[in-house]
């Protein structure tokens, strides 16, 4: 545990005498508010196929098989912030986190109090019908999905569509190219709870650290990407944050 506190000194240390943090954050920062991953531990990829639940293929297939997969991944925790997302937050307050990039579609950054949020994979605030285009808000639906596949009430469809990012989708252009504008200008870039395997999103990394910034990595698990980190802490994010947060505000 010590190696971790000489470390979590040398992240105070970089956020201290940083002028302009990026946060990038993964599913690993919402596991402690009772959302499962989607590798290591618990993964949802262990339960689910990707191609089948989180596909745009598998969705015009069977949208049946993603929102079983929902009730999974959203309703089910009736999720709230943790430690971690209220550390992020505190951050930004204190001035040093400029923007939160998200590969996580779960809103629980803005909750935790977040104001800048780029949100790679989009979220589940809206969900669209494929056949006649209306749009519904996320409530709406959520109250539905306890206990029936939802429908469009206007056109009966099954094809109703959350606007996030489905595997075979394009990220949303303005979003990507904002994050990669972040990426480019920061001058420390800190990745909490990401395995860094999915792309463009795992690139952003790679475009921070060719901009001269200094990368910090808060993981439960190694990453293959770890070395390219002038810090790498393997454990869980909320007591982390909190413990760097509390030595940030002891001057
Ligand atoms: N604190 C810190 N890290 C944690 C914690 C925790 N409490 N719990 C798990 N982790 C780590 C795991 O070790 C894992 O490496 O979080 C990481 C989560 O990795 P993934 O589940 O692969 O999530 P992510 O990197 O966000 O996946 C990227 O893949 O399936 C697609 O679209 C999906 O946005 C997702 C993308
Ligand atoms: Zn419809």
């Amino acid at each position: 545990m010590d190696s971790n506190n000489n470390k979590i000194e040398k992240v105070v240390e970089l956020l201290r005498s940083s002028k302009h943090t990026v946060v990038f954050t993964g599913a690993g920062v919402s596991v402690e508010s009772g959302i499962p991953p989607f590798r290591g531990a618990g993964g949802l990829w262990e339960r689910y196929d990707p191609e089948e639940v989180a596909s745009i293929y598998g969705f015009k297939r069977n949208p049946k098989a993603f929102w079983e997969f929902a009730k999974e991944l959203l309703v089910k925790t009736k999720a709230e912030p943790n430690k971690a997302h209220y550390a992020i937050a505190e951050l930004e307050k204190m001035g040093i986190v400029k923007a939160v990039i998200t590969q996580n579609i779960d809103m629980l950054h803005q909750k935790a109090g977040s104001s800048r949020v780029l949100e790679l994979h989009g979220s589940m605030e809206y969900v669209d019908c494929l056949d006649c285009h209306t749009a519904y808000k996320w409530e709406e639906i959520e109250k539905k999905i306890e206990k029936e596949i939802p429908r469009c009430e206007s056109c009966g469809s099954y094809y109703l569509k959350p606007r996030v990012v489905f595997f075979g989708e394009a990220l949303p252009s303005d979003v990507l190219s904002e994050a990669m504008d972040e990426a480019r200008k920061c001058d420390v870039f800190m990745v909490v709870g990401s395995s860094l395997v999915v792309y463009p999103a795992a690139h952003l990394p790679f475009i921070a650290k060719e901009n001269e910034a200094k990368l910090i990595i808060i993981n439960y698990d190694p990453t293959d990407r770890d070395e390219l980190f002038d810090v790498v802490i393997h454990g869980k994010a909320g007591d982390i944050l909190l413990k760097i947060v509390e030595k940030l505000k002891h001057v």
